[in-house]
């Protein structure tokens, strides 16, 4: 980046310190210092005077947003890995640049979903609530309380194979489990070998044989509702369902469901439909022991939150020095 002019850049939300401070010693930020969520006019505003916008999963870029932007406004780079709440092509369309943050979650994501696949069969929640809240409900220890289900020996189907697909798959075949995969592309044959894994062109069919179904593709207008009502029927009553994606690939109606009928044994979840609320019929579930509810934690560790505030930084230095960011989204 040149010393000329720093850019503008407008952060929509508070970043861990260390990210802040950089920011401010490289650019003209502008900084969401109370950590409140925009409002729609709040974020008009920004884009019409900053020449970067640095958004998160949790701010709504779409067309009419972009529509509203000002000539200046040269670069979306989104603290996210995921962009599903940004619209690239109205970006592209009006010569906008956006960046995401991928490969720095990674690791935090997989590690999350793999304790989601311990934390439903194992009723790990269930366990530590009775200890909890001062209740004193445990009576000692019974040959037959709080049994769960076993995980290994099991077979997990992985629903997209890209990063933290693999990751996971790493994790899964530690815990005795074996893989499975739907992915739109085969993975090569070095990480099938190494992994044992089995590729299953047809998801219908994976569903249907596997004991835990893992959601790790991205969100996009195909993958919604990807798990379908019809989809979420042909998995075994014994089977669990776990989700660190995005809540808008699990149909979560026809979920809640299945769940309630009993022709899914438990659901974990990280992602919601409609993030922050939440249907409440989860929380009855999650009463009943049936689903393990998390608040999109799945990248919520520091060292991950300030590996994706170095790319964010990394992606708007290279814009501005006038070469391609290098982790430009296309359209
Ligand atoms: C992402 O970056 O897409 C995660 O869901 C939130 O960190």
């Amino acid at each position: 980046m040149t010393a000329k002019k720093k850019p503008k850049v407008f952060i929509t939300r508070k970043l861990p310190d260390q990210v802040e401070t950089r920011m401010r010693e490289l650019f003209e930020a502008e900084l969401n210092i109370d950590d409140r969520p925009l409002s729609q006019p709040e974020l008009v505003s920004a884009v019409q005077r900053a020449d970067v916008l640095v958004p998160t999963v949790t701010d709504r870029i779409d067309a009419a947003l972009i529509e509203q932007a000002g000539p200046q406004l040269k670069l979306i780079a989104s603290f996210s890995n995921g962009v599903d709440n940004i619209d690239v092509d109205a970006a592209a369309a009006k010569g906008i640049t956006v960046t995401n943050t991928p490969n720095v979650l990674t690791e935090d994501t997989a590690d999350m979903t793999m304790a989601l696949i311990l934390a439903v069969p194992r009723r790990l929640t269930e366990g530590a609530t009775v200890l909890t809240d001062r209740r004193h409900e445990w009576a000692g220890w019974s040959p037959t309380w709080m049994l769960g289900r076993r995980i290994s020996g099991k077979r997990i189907g992985i629903v997209g194979m890209g990063r933290i697909g693999t990751a996971v798959a790493k994790r899964a075949k530690a815990f005795g489990l074996s893989i499975h995969y739907h992915n739109r592309k085969r993975v090569s044959a070095e990480t099938e070998e190494a992994l044992e894994a089995t590729y299953w062109d047809s998801l219908d069919q994976m569903l249907a044989r596997v004991d835990i179904v893992s959601v790790n593709c991205p969100s996009t207008p195909a993958t919604y509702h990807l798990l379908s009502a019809r989809r979420l029927q042909l998995m075994q009553p014994t089977s669990y369902i776990v989700n660190t994606a995005r809540g808008g690939i699990v149909d979560e109606t026809a979920l809640i469901k299945c769940l309630r009928e009993g022709r899914i044994a438990g659901a974990g979840l990280d992602v919601f439909e409609n993030e922050p609320a939440i249907n409440p019929k989860f929380f009855k579930l999650a009463t009943e022991g049936r689903v393990v509810l998390l608040p999109h934690m799945g990248s919520a560790t520091l060292e991950s939150r300030i590996d994706m505030g170095e790319k964010v930084i990394i992606n708007i230095r290279t814009f501005f020095d006038g070469h391609r960011p290098p982790d430009r989204v296309l359209p």
